[in-house]
């Protein structure tokens, strides 16, 4: 299994690599409805999906699936334009095979994004937060990752969510004025938006807002060895006392409400990260 997915990833990149993509040393992740802030990519390159070997190509709406690379702030980036989700009828491994092939690439930092449902009651639609840990209803525990052997004990998750990033994303968003959050995801199996019975129980765990997706992609950051940040676009807010529904349409709208916001600190955040020495 691990020899067999290490050749896929082998032979991902160097498809990628032939076609004169930009190695990156950022990976970001849009979700739904965030695919827009690809246009800020200089020098960009694009693939989609469905060329590049073994990658699995993406059905969710507002997702574009592509593979884009270029520069943001200075910084070499890959951005994957639509991720794949569990409810497609994947396993964790596939859904976070990209992410293997951008490490492969020489990406050693992963900055992921998501549109999720609020439960925390402080929370408005529209609002960002930074992920400082996550509730895996995806029960990704005997499939933690593609290296994952029969009656291997997995290493301790965590810490998945990278603390400095985290209080560099919140102070630079200050600087912006701009609200941003801290709290749990949760991540369910979907594809149905939840009960508001589910919602209330979600948020009885302490989940501050629940989605579809990003813990797979996070645990293998995590296995890889990534400094991983992971933001939350707050779509809606999850009503438990009013019969009311969301609609997928609402999740793409309200991403492409908030995008900018996000961007502004994920440029920042690349900004820093320019300034670094290697
Ligand atoms: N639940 C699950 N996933 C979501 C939601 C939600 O309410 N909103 C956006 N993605």
């Amino acid at each position: 299994m691990v020899t067999e997915v290490k050749q896929r990833v082998d032979e991902a990149v160097a498809f990628v690599l032939g076609r004169r993509l930009w190695q990156p040393s950022v990976a970001i992740v849009l979700g739904s409805g965030l695919g827009n802030l690809a246009d800020r990519v200089e020098h960009r390159a694009s693939i989609p999906y469905s060329d590049i070997p073994h990658f699995c190509r993406t059905h969710a709406n507002g997702h574009a699936g592509q593979l884009v690379t270029g520069y943001l702030s200075g910084v070499p980036i890959a951005l994957l334009q639509g991720r794949a989700h569990r409810y497609e009828g994947l396993a964790n491994h596939q859904a976070s095979f990209p992410i293997e092939c951008l490490h492969a690439m020489g990406a050693r930092v992963l900055i992921t994004t998501n549109a999720a449902g609020g439960l925390n009651t402080r929370f408005c639609a529209g609002d960002l937060m930074v992920i400082d840990s996550h509730i895996d209803f995806l029960w990704s525990r005997g499939l933690w990752g593609a290296e994952t052997r029969l009656g291997q004990i997995a290493p301790a998750r965590t810490p998945i969510y990278d603390w400095d990033l985290i209080q560099s994303a919140k102070s630079l968003a200050r600087k912006s004025d701009i609200t941003l959050h801290q709290g749990c995801y949760l991540a369910t199996l979907g594809p149905t938006y939840e009960t508001r019975s589910e919602y209330r129980m979600f948020r009885w765990m302490g989940a501050d807002v629940v989605g579809m997706s990003t813990v797979p992609e996070v645990l293998a950051a995590q296995r890889l060895g990534m400094q991983v940040v992971a933001f939350s676009v707050i779509t809606n807010v999850a009503s438990t006392d009013v019969p009311q529904s969301t609609t997928h349409e609402e999740v793409v709208a309200l991403g492409r409400a908030a995008g900018p916001r996000l961007l502004r600190i994920i440029e920042a955040m690349l900004d820093e990260q320019a300034g670094q020495p290697d």
